[in-house]
């Protein structure tokens, strides 16, 4: 079976239509960049762009930067406050006549990866820590999903959410080394560490393609290994969504 996957993030909104029964991309992926303030009609307006792109007719899975519950955006870390309380599912279809399954990106990410990735076979807890514009998480124990859980948003010190302090656009907007940057890092995976004692941690985002330049920086005795889909994880696994 086919769907097209759609990763809505928080500088790029990507999709490609993936085969489901293998997760691989059958199509090329194509990215249009996330509009300025993430508002839900600019964002849907784009998602429509890609469903015209890939001149597609059937079932869409979206993983989006929010909560997520049964459909409805429940928090706006990195997008505008007015998605709160929108029905996603319904504004996507609206705009494209399609039926649309959404859910949490890190969740996404996680499914994948769980499915068809570095976390396939895993008995136990897995956790799923997507590096990007804010940092997402997504938990599953023996291969089922604990949607929505948010380790991201965790309080630390002056900061409202640690992801704003150890995310990679703090990295970026701190003008930090991987080597700096991946001490910060270190002190978020302490903390989930911590609080969930997965037996493996699977990181996935742009940030896990160079994870060779911070993993020594990484002191936590849990494994911390890079997904096998590096930043496809979110597409496939929002695919994944919708089978
Ligand atoms: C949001 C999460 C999301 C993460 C990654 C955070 O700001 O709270 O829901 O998974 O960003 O996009």
């Amino acid at each position: 079976m086919e769907i097209l996957g759609i990763d809505v993030g928080g500088s790029g909104i990507k999709g490609a239509v993936v085969n489901v029964e293998t997760g691989t991309l059958i199509t090329e992926k194509h990215r249009i960049p996330t509009p300025q303030g993430a508002k839900p009609t600019d964002v849907a307006n784009v998602i429509a762009q890609l469903v015209e792109h890939f001149n597609w007719k059937g079932k869409v899975g979206c993983g989006f930067p929010a909560i997520i519950s049964h459909g409805v955006a429940l928090s706006s870390g990195n997008i505008d406050k007015s998605w709160r309380g929108i029905n996603v599912e319904d504004i996507f279809h609206q705009h494209t006549g399609l039926q649309f399954h959404v859910g949490n990106d890190a969740d996404a990410a996680g499914l994948a990866e769980v499915t068809f990735g570095a976390g396939k076979g895993v008995e136990g807890l897995v956790l799923m820590i997507t590096i990007g514009t804010g940092l997402g998480s997504g938990l599953f124990y023996n291969g089922s999903l604990v949607p929505n859980l948010e380790l991201g948003t965790i309080p630390y010190k002056k900061y409202k959410c640690i992801e704003h302090w150890a995310a990679d656009s703090a990295r970026k907007r701190d003008e930090l080394s991987y080597p700096e940057w991946g001490k910060r890092f270190n002190k978020f995976l302490k903390i989930v560490n911590a609080l969930t004692s997965p037996d493996v941690i699977i990181l996935g985002g742009g940030a896990s393609k160079k994870m060779d330049r911070y993993k020594d920086q990484i002191t936590i005795k849990t494994p911390v290994i890079p997904a096998q889909f590096q930043n496809n994880a979110g597409i496939v696994g929002a695919a994944l969504i919708a089978k």
